[in-house]
């Protein structure tokens, strides 16, 4: 599949037509990164985010999508679509201007049909009220922290198997800076042609020099809140020890690795949005980060089927769900509507930091959600195989949960580009 793939970006290239990455995050990076390994240069990136436009993402150009609206476009350009949740609109879109598939475009999913997520730290030094992991729930999952020489053994079994893995995220539900070799871990796999992201709350005082050293390629920070208010949501947290980290990360980022892209996830909830979002906005344009307001939800989706089969919600589960901007009930309606599209999140291998693999990586409880206790014994072929015929996934679809974060991943676009708008 990926020698096809290459083949064909070689085709459009000796056609004369330029190569161009659709979305610079994370996946448009790892794209990036696996093309330049393999001597193929694109012209750039497109992406729709205005702010983004006009700047360099890996010494790339970042060009809005209206280049590719021009009469004759579509025999210019080849296109790679490289985002997770936006790539069946960004298809059609690119139809809609002569661009054929797989002649004018391919998809990241063809491309690369698995992502995969390594959870790194099994552990997690916050207890939010949204999020089983730091709670009692989180007893539910084995916790503790991956090797680092069975890290090793995960990362050459994913190039073998799937040598177009360019990027892999470390984080699920823990927090991955709690894992002291982190960074070891991170310069490892990119010495071996693998860009690793990071998701952190930046509650823990980890070594903050040693991991910008290694150079992770995204770095995301999670955030509620600002002063007492931070640790409603972000429960067990501490807003002075959040900012010191903050001033320290971007005093480091500025020293050793500027062009390290660092993207902030500032949680909406009905205590939460005005002036405390619009300080956090601030700092955010303090350090060059860019400010991503998303809406909140019940991350672990254990919670959403649960309530669909008429079962009380866990209590701080429920505690969240009173300050929600949207409603497990209006997400679900939105769901309904999209019931009959694929699920993004089969796309992912979530490889546990004992090693299990998990169904689905939006599920937390680990009951019915193992397809195998060890990712190094099975064959990735096997484990999609267990994937594909889960009781998990066919009770999940029934009731369309399936696109339930998919919906949030929608309104979280149209609420950024809404609040950029307006400041
Ligand atoms: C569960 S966290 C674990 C990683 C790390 N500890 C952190 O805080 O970023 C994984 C991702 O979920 C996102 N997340 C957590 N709670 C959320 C919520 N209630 N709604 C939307 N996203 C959430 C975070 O922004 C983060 O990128």
């Amino acid at each position: 599949m990926m020698a096809l793939y290459l083949e064909l970006l070689r085709c459009g290239a000796s056609e004369g037509k330029r190569i161009l990455i659709y979305a610079a995050g994370s996946q448009g990076r790892g794209v990036l990164h696996v093309l330049r390994e393999r001597g193929i240069e694109p012209a750039g990136f497109i992406d729709r985010n205005p702010t983004l436009q006009g700047r360099f993402v890996a010494d790339l150009p970042v060009l809005s999508p209206t280049v590719l609206t021009k009469p004759g476009s579509a025999d210019r350009y080849f296109i790679i679509v490289a985002t997770f949740f936006f790539e069946r609109e960004i298809a059609d879109f690119l139809e809609s201007y002569g661009f054929e598939r797989d002649v004018g475009y391919v998809t990241y999913s063809r491309l690369k049909p698995r992502d995969y997520a390594v959870e790194v730290s099994g552990v997690c030094n916050l207890h939010c009220i949204s999020c089983p992991r730091g709670g009692p729930r989180g007893q539910h999952r084995p916790a503790g922290m991956m090797d680092l020489d069975v890290f090793k053994k995960v990362i050459a079994k994913i190039r073998r198997e799937d040598p177009f893995v360019g990027n892999i995220q470390l984080y699920q539900w823990g927090e991955p800076t709690l894992n002291r070799k982190l960074p070891e871990m991170i310069r490892y796999a990119r010495e071996n042609g693998i860009l690793c992201s990071i998701s952190s709350n930046l509650n823990y005082s980890a070594d903050f020099r040693a991991l910008i050293d290694a150079r992770p390629e995204c770095l995301r920070i999670s955030v509620s809140g600002t002063g007492d208010d931070y640790a409603v949501t972000h429960t067990g947290g501490n807003w002075t020890v959040f900012s010191a980290n903050v001033e320290r990360v971007a005093a480091l980022r500025r020293d050793i690795c500027p062009e390290m892209k660092v993207e902030l996830y500032y949680h909406l909830y009905k205590h939460n949005l005005g002036v405390q979002q619009d300080q956090v906005a601030d700092m955010c344009r303090r350090f060059d980060f860019e400010f991503h307001p998303v809406p909140a939800y019940l991350i672990s989706l254990d919670d959403v089927m649960g309530y669909c089969e008429g079962k009380t919600l866990p209590k701080a589960a429920q505690r969240a769900r009173d300050i929600l901007l949207i409603d497990i009930d209006e997400g679900l309606a939105r769901a309904r509507g999209e019931a009959s599209l694929g699920c993004e999140a089969l796309r992912v291998v979530l490889i546990n930091a004992d090693l299990s693999v998990s169904t689905c990586m939006m599920f937390f409880d680990p009951e019915f959600n193992t397809c195998t206790d060890n990712f190094l014994k099975t064959a990735i072929e096997e484990i999609d195989a267990r994937r594909k015929q889960a009781m998990l996934c066919i009770k999940c679809r029934k009731y369309s949960i399936h696109r339930y974060c998919g919906i949030f991943a929608k309104i979280s676009e149209e609420v950024r580009y809404q609040y950029e708008a307006q400041n």
